[in-house]
């Protein structure tokens, strides 16, 4: 394990986010606890990270100079990334050259910031059941794609994006060009490569997290948290809860799925792996090596939630997955485009029995940037997820 020393010292533990949002800045929060010596990164100032931090650091991430050199100068004991879009090349050669740890590998970073790299290794190398897929390079190779076999409906990515961000789905051969046309604009890197998938007809969708976490023998094992189901719209999620209900062949199926994929991703750390469920039968979707926004109902329903889970999983602690209650979370959007907006409502929302809120502090709002979210814990997760959007709905978030 890491030894702990004290923050602002020479003994200190120095522990880097790279983006610090509202995952980052719990995450941080979670290190601050065990006295690390913490520095924000992001890329726009007083990022909600930034606004607990020992130091808070503003520059494009994505550029490998910038990063090098912040690095170079901040000499942290780990490298935490909390987004995709970083420029993950230049973390793998500081982690070769021994100049830092990334959590929970550099490889995996990489992997997990391109639909291709995650796609290729679950379904090609590992061979874990997936939705059909094709990546492509222009409108024709999209109908192609289509037509040779993925068929409709179907659901088109840009490579690079998240929240759902260019993404669409393609009902028949009219949706096709917007659907491109789409992708084309919501890429993180300017236009180019898409993942054209086909839609599966799931009864529900999870996510496992899971916590690679060192044991007492000093040996990785491997933790599972239980069951998050969600509801996603447009790509980006609203509403989650813990547990969801699972037949023991669905759990045991995605247990596995979750364990061949962050085995192979390796390193310490909780991981958000995303399945589809029909029956009995489990689809790897994705992977997040890091805490997952969905995962926000953690804070309501886990003795020691996702953040502190990756906190202890990164230091070498032991970890404790167990749940608390049941509950629900349930996002608060922005609702309008303005900058360091006030919130009406909070005393309401906080009425409503069992609840909790968390206002991330951003310093700019935008009609569906999330801004906040409710928790509810309850004996009864439909309760529970009742109370986390009748709080949600009380928070009114207007121009100040
Ligand atoms: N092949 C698919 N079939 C059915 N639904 C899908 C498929 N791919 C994505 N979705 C839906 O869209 C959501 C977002 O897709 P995802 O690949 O997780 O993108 P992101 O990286 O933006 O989260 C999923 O959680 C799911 O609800
Ligand atoms: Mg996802």
């Amino acid at each position: 394990m890491t030894t702990l020393g004290t923050p602002l010292s020479p003994s200190a533990t120095k522990v880097m986010l790279l983006g610090s949002g509202e995952l980052g800045k719990e995450v941080l929060i979670a290190l601050q606890r065990l006295g690390v010596e913490t520095i924000a990164v992001d890329r726009y100032e007083n990022a909600p990270g930034h606004q607990v931090a020992h130091r808070a650091h503003t520059i494009a991430m994505s550029d490998p100079a910038q990063l090098k050199a912040l690095i170079e100068r901040e000499r942290p004991h780990l490298v935490v990334p909390e987004i995709e879009a970083i420029a993950t090349p230049m973390l793998q050669e500081l982690e070769a050259a021994g100049v830092v740890r990334v959590i929970p590998t550099a490889r995996a970073a990489r992997l997990t910031m391109d639909r291709e790299g995650i796609r290729r290794l679950a379904a090609e190398t590992l061979g874990l059941p997936t939705s059909p897929y094709k990546f492509c390079d222009s409108l024709e190779e999209l109908q192609a794609a289509i037509d040779g076999g993925i068929g409709y409906p179907c659901i088109v990515k840009p490579v690079m994006s998240s929240s759902g961000k260019g993404q669409s789905k393609i009902d028949g051969p009219a949706d096709v060009k917007t659907a491109w046309d789409y992708a084309m604009s919501g890429g993180r890197v300017g236009p180019g490569r898409i993942i054209v998938e086909g839609f599966i007809r799931f009864d529900y969708e999870i996510t496992l997290l899971t916590v690679r976490a060192l044991g007492a023998n000093g040996q990785i094992e491997t933790h599972f948290c239980d069951p998050i189901g969600h509801v996603q719209v447009s790509g980006d999620y609203v509403e989650s809860w813990q547990p969801h209900p699972m037949s023991a062949k669905a759990l045991q199926a995605s247990r596995d799925i979750a364990k061949a994929i962050t085995d192979n991703l390796g390193g310490q750390g909780l991981f958000g792996v995303e399945l589809f469920v029909a029956g009995d039968q489990v689809w790897f979707s994705e992977v997040s090596p890091r805490p997952h926004d969905t995962g926000m109902v953690t804070m309501a329903t886990q003795w020691q939630n996702e953040f502190e889970l990756h906190a202890r999983a990164i230091l070498g602690l032991p970890v404790d997955t167990t749940l608390k209650s049941p509950g629900a979370s349930a996002v608060i959007y922005g609702g309008v485009d303005a900058q360091g907006i006030a919130f009406d409502g909070v005393d309401e929302a906080l009425r409503v029995p069992g609840t909790e809120l968390r206002l991330f502090g951003k310093p700019e709002s935008f009609v569906k940037r999330r801004m906040g979210v409710a928790l509810a814990r309850h004996a009864d997760v439909e309760q529970a997820r009742g109370s986390a959007k009748l709080a949600a709905g009380k928070v009114k978030p207007r121009v100040a």
